[in-house]
């Protein structure tokens, strides 16, 4: 099996986080057998490897690991060796206390747990950078070797630091960032509270204040935050280009995870991975398949892989149900189904010691292939064998989501009219509606080009940077039909106000002007008739709305406000601008989302009741697959586009109505 740059593999990846350092060496066998027995085809090995690698700051062992690499060569299992530094051994702590993090109260964190650095650490970087040549240097020609894993989930416990080298660091930032102190002062309004600076000595972070630190400030600091462990990738990234050109590197994000830009970070990468456990008993994880596809769309559309999921249960939440039998295979398909070209699992083999002895893993405590787990990972890995056509297939979207890490950070800040607006919390519902109607929905930028989407939905738009009124009037004058929510429109990106009436920059193009909002209290509600017949309940936020060319299509029902417009429709150029001017009942958002899909002609593959996710991936060379996915936990029956269908995975020939069995899966190839 050979990998190229950009990943196109023959092949799916299925495999594991292999932590072969805390076995004897006798086990690896029985691990090559059992990998090879259960399909794997790649690893991810070395991730927390740091101090088995190197002993002392200037002594180092790699015996062990190249007697692991030829194995695994031997075996024909591919490496994604990870550059080990997502864990410093204790000898960096004690000869540079100064690389542990600090937080904000100025405590430094201790060795002893995992990514105790900070990303700006100077010996951090130099130690991890070295060992990351010499790693390079000496496997670039390992015929295992396939891939870079660059540390493992950036600030999955350390998004920030506020030690003495990141304050410096900040400020080199900062200049870089606005040129002149005045610049600064201007875009962070400065002269509210007396916060005007006269020295750049003078910033520093905003960690522990009398009350709210500057917005600006803050927003600042999470930029610089996000692009310091960027840096910190870049460090270790330049070193193996320069060595090993020829191959993909990455690291695995955490999906929809806050403290990271990931659409400034995925350039970087020559692959998305991403680590998604979903709560095994709430149902159908729609969060999962958002952020697949959230995850997908950070390299417009080229295929992920799953870096990490748990065959059966996590060690980290309150109680930690196992996942029932068939729900693994299932939600691994539902990661095919929305672009991804691999499924992996954290871990192969579970430990006998440390934090995780009780996490799933491929090998359960009992160590062999008699456990129902294994025998589940057995199946998949074999069955996943038959689907190498769907290899870097593209999933089809015509609909988009605006999703902007800088609007998350902002919006999110202290001191706003309501705390309960989540940004996650309001694009989900939105995509719940999308999700339901089995549509395909990819994310995007709000500065991209929106020209092939039919339909594009920005919830919480309350950032809107220089050029994204533009970008969004252009697409909705030429056809689109955009939809966004209340508080949007706010802010600049430095989170000053836009004066003039809200949503100031959007008003135009919205045909409105929002003159004030009425934040509800919680289990406060209000009502929205529709125009033409209709009463749904809504909460959370009202806006007022005076119309300024625009329509409404539903009205507030109560409060002073009653009368007024909830939901708006506004014709701009050959296209239509909606708004939504309150948090509706999931009924509504479904049935105006329906209405717009309807509208625009976008369907659903198949006919499905509810608990049936569809999607399409669409091959090179056109052919078109229809993943059919039953959540419901009993037989179900989908109705089929006109056409004969063979199942990838049963083999079977399928026309007009599909049987689905509870937690069946179904991949439909149309016969030419
Ligand atoms: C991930 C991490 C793995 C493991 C796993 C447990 O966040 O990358 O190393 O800790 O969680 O669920």
């Amino acid at each position: 099996m050979t990998v190229s740059k950009n990943v196109k593999l023959p092949h799916l990846f299925y495999g594991g986080d292999y932590n072969p350092e805390q076995w004897p060496e006798e086990v690896w066998k029985d691990d090559m057998r059992l990998m090879n027995k259960a399909g794997v085809n790649i690893v991810s090995v070395g991730i927390f490897s740091w101090a088995a690698l190197q002993p002392g700051p200037e002594t180092y062992d790699f015996a062990w690991l190249d007697r692991l690499m030829d194995l695994m060569a031997e075996h024909g299992i591919m490496a994604d060796l990870a550059t080990a530094t997502a864990s410093p051994p204790a000898w960096l702590a004690k000869l540079h206390p100064e690389s542990l993090p600090v937080d904000e109260n100025g405590a430094r964190y201790a060795q002893g747990s995992r990514q105790h650095y900070c990303p700006n650490s100077k010996a951090f970087r130099l130690y991890g950078q070295r060992l990351v040549r010499k790693l390079a240097e000496r496997y670039k020609d390992h015929p295992a070797l396939a891939m870079w894993h660059i540390n493992n989930e950036y600030a999955c416990h350390i998004s920030q630091c506020f030690c003495e080298e990141c304050t410096r660091e900040f400020r080199v930032w900062l200049q870089k960032r606005y040129g002149t102190i005045d610049e600064l002062n201007a875009r962070w309004g400065t002269n509210f509270w007396s916060q005007k600076y006269y020295d750049w000595e003078e910033i520093g972070l905003p960690g522990k204040t009398p009350t709210y630190p500057n917005p600006g400030q803050q927003l600042d600091y999470k930029r610089f935050m996000s692009d310091s462990l960027l840096d910190a990738y870049l460090g270790e990234q330049r070193i193996l280009k320069e060595i090993t050109p020829h191959l993909p590197i990455m690291t695995n994000f955490m999906g929809a995870f806050k403290p990271l830009d990931h659409f400034e970070w995925a350039k970087h990468l020559d692959v998305v991975t991403w680590d998604s456990y979903p709560e095994p008993t709430a149902g159908i994880p729609v969060f999962a398949a958002m952020q697949h596809d959230l995850m997908r769309s950070l390299k417009g559309g080229q295929p992920f892989i799953l870096m990490e999921q748990v065959t059966s249960q996590v060690n980290w939440r309150q109680q930690n149900p196992l996942k029932r039998p068939g729900v693994m295979r299932l939600w691994s398909y539902q990661t095919i189904a929305h672009g991804g070209d691999g499924v992996m699992f954290f871990q192969w083999r579970q430990s006998q010691a440390g934090a995780e002895k009780f996490h799933g893993a491929m090998v359960t405590h009992t160590g062999d292939e008699n456990s129902r787990i294994y025998r589940e990972v057995e199946q998949l890995g074999q069955e996943l064998k038959r689907l190498d056509a769907l290899v870097d297939s593209r999933v089809e979207a015509r609909v988009a989501m605006i999703f902007d890490w800088h609007n998350w950070w902002a919006l999110e800040l202290d001191s706003k009219p309501s705390r309960d607006i989540l940004y996650l919390e309001q694009v989900k519902q939105y995509y719940q509606a999308l999700f339901e109607h089995n549509v395909g929905v990819d994310f995007v930028q709000p500065n991209a080009d929106l020209s092939s989407y039919k339909l594009v939905i920005a919830p919480a738009m309350y950032m809107v940077a220089p050029g994204v009124a533009a970008n969004l009037e252009s697409y909705v004058q030429n056809g689109g039909t955009l939809l966004t929510t209340f508080f949007s429109g706010i802010v600049d990106e430095n989170d000053r106000i836009h004066l003039g009436g809200y949503p100031a920059p959007l008003r135009k193009l919205l045909g409105i002007c929002v003159e004030e909002f009425d934040p509800m209290l919680p289990g406060q509600t209000n009502g929205i008739s529709i125009t033409g017949g209709g009463e749904f309940s809504c909460n959370l936020w009202a806006d007022i709305i005076r119309l300024e060319g625009a329509e409404a299509l539903a009205s507030f029902s109560s409060d002073f406000f009653a009368g007024s417009p909830a939901v708006t429709e506004h014709t701009f150029g050959s296209g239509k601008a909606y708004y939504v001017g309150t948090q509706p009942e999931a009924g509504y958002i479904k049935q105006l989302v329906g209405g717009l899909l309807a509208e625009l002609e976008l369907q659903a593959p198949v006919t499905a009741p509810a608990g049936v996710e569809a999607t399409v991936r669409r091959s090179a060379n056109g052919d078109r697959y229809i993943f059919v996915l039953n959540h419901n936990g009993q037989k179900t029956s989908v109705g089929l586009p006109e056409g004969a269908f063979v199942d990838l995975i049963s083999g079977r020939s399928v026309d007009s109505s599909l049987e689905l069995d509870p937690n069946g899966i179904a991949i439909l190839h149309l016969q030419p």
